[in-house]
This record gives structure tokens, C-alpha cells and sequence, in this order.
């Protein structure tokens, strides 16, 4: 039974206090948004998880193991799958090439034709049809938000990290996404959502944790966590454009 746990993560970059003591577990079936203002320390949590960044102390376990030291390619191969808040795509491949360079990770190995299979499709499905063949350079900024999603969606991820995917969308983009990402969950599958736009967090997430400053500030339902004046405090422009949506 797939199951996340991050116990008292901290993190600091020189005097700069990025993550302090973050703690919280998460079971098969699960979604978490986590939201807070910029520079809270939200990538900086999914760069730990991921293993691409090693906490100052405390703990990551996937499924009860210690994944704390692991590699990011190993922890990527247990089945953590993250898209990044700026696309890292390979230029010298192709926007299919891309997806399915992913899936080579995924401990299935599920045959090369079946696995080209779901990644077309999934590129279709975010309309990107039209450039399987292209390389990634001449997608617009909106384009590559996709294709980063993309290598999440086509994967057999047993918990995906979301970062930032439908920033900068427009809105029938955005909507398109979230169906998306609806139809990747499953009853087994983790989720963790981090995005600034908070109608997607308020679409998608049964549970959120708030983030100000690198401390958890508030966690529970999206409409209670919003209307917690310390949320408001920290975040109060984006409140403000979740009520008027
Ligand atoms: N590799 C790094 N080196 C130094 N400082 C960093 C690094 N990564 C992030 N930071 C700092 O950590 C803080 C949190 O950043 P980040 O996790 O990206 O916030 P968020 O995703 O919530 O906007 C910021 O002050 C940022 O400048
Ligand atoms: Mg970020």
C-alpha cells in the first residue's frame, strides 16, 4: 500500500530558513495541494521528496523505506514522479522522444510500443498532436507546461508532484488539465498538488496544507484553510481572486 511520509523536514540555503520542520503523511488514494506565497518553499519541498535536493535533517519515506539519500533516478524508479515549475526538457529530443524517455524509468518496463501508445496519446490529449515530432524549442511556454505534464500523465507513477502546472494557463487550458489529472488518479495513486492558481487546488484537493515562511501555517479542507485569517494574512491577493471565481 503505496504511502508517503515527510517528518520534520528543514532546510536552510546560508541563513536563508527555507523549510522548518515539515511533517505529514499521506496514504494510497490521497490528494494534498499545497499552497503558500512565493518563495514559501514549495519546490523546495518537492526538490526533497524528489531527492534532487538532500534536507538539513529529518525524513522522507516511500512505503516505509528511507528514501532521504536516495538518488533521484532511484527514487524516480520507486515510482515519485515530478513535473518542475520550469519545463527541464531535452532539446535534442522530440516532444514524444521527451515523454517517452520518462517512461523509461518505470519499473514495469511495460513493452516500448504500448508505452509509445499511452504517450501519444496523452499528448493528444493535451492537444499536442501536431508536434509529437517537433522538438520541444518551438512549443510556446504553454506548450511546454504541457509537455511537463505529459511525462507525468503517460507514467505509471505511484505518487505524482505536481509543481505549478497550470500557471499561466488560460482558463478552458487549465480546465482541460485538471480533467486530466482527475482521470490520472486513482484509488492507488498519490497526489500532491502545488499550484499558486487556488481554484485548482480548490478543484482538485480534498486536503491542503498552507506553506508561509517554510512552516506548515494551517492544514484541512481548502474552505476552511481559506478562511483561516492567518492564510488570509500570508496570501490575501490570491484569496481574494479565489472568491471572485
Ligand atoms: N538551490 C537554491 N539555492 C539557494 N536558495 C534557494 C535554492 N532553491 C530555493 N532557494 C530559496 O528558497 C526559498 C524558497 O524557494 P522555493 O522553494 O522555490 O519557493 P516556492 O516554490 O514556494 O515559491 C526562496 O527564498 C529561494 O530563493
Ligand atoms: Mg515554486
Amino acid at each position: 500500500m503505496p504511502s508517503l511520509s515527510v517528518e520534520g523536514v528543514s532546510k536552510s540555503f546560508g541563513s536563508n530558513s527555507v523549510l522548518r520542520s515539515v511533517s505529514f503523511s499521506l496514504k494510497e488514494g490521497d490528494i494534498l495541494g499545497i499552497i503558500g506565497p512565493n518563495g514559501a518553499g514549495k519546490t523546495t519541498l518537492l526538490n526533497i521528496i524528489s531527492g534532487f535536493l538532500k534536507p538539513d535533517c529529518g525524513k522522507v519515506a516511500l512505503d516505509w523505506l528511507d528514501i532521504t539519500k536516495l538518488k533521484p533516478h532511484m527514487i524516480r524508479r520507486l515510482g515519485i514522479v515530478r513535473s518542475f515549475q520550469i519545463p527541464k526538457l531535452a532539446k535534442n529530443l522530440t516532444v514524444l522522444e521527451n515523454v517517452l524517455a520518462s517512461l523509461l524509468f518505470d519499473a514495469s518496463k511495460a513493452d516500448l510500443s504500448e508505452a509509445k501508445d499511452r504517450c501519444v496519446k496523452v499528448l493528444e490529449q493535451l492537444g499536442l498532436k501536431d508536434h509529437l515530432y517537433d522538438y520541444p524549442t518551438i512549443l510556446p511556454s504553454a506548450g511546454l507546461k504541457k509537455l511537463e505534464l505529459a511525462r507525468i500523465l503517460a507514467s505509471n507513477a505511484k505518487v505524482a508532484l505536481f509543481d505549478e502546472v497550470t500557471a499561466g494557463l488560460s482558463d478552458d487550458e487549465r480546465k482541460i488539465m485538471l480533467n486530466l489529472i482527475r482521470s490520472f488518479h486513482t484509488e492507488q495513486r498519490i497526489l500532491v498538488i502545488v499550484d499558486h492558481v487556488l481554484p485548482t487546488i480548490i478543484d482538485l484537493c480534498p486536503r491542503v496544507i498552507v506553506l508561509d515562511k517554510g512552516s506548515i501555517i494551517a492544514e484541512g479542507r481548502p474552505d476552511d484553510v481559506l478562511s483561516n485569517k492567518y492564510v488570509i494574512e500570508s496570501y490575501v491577493g490570491e484569496i481574494k481572486y479565489a472568491k471572485a471565481k
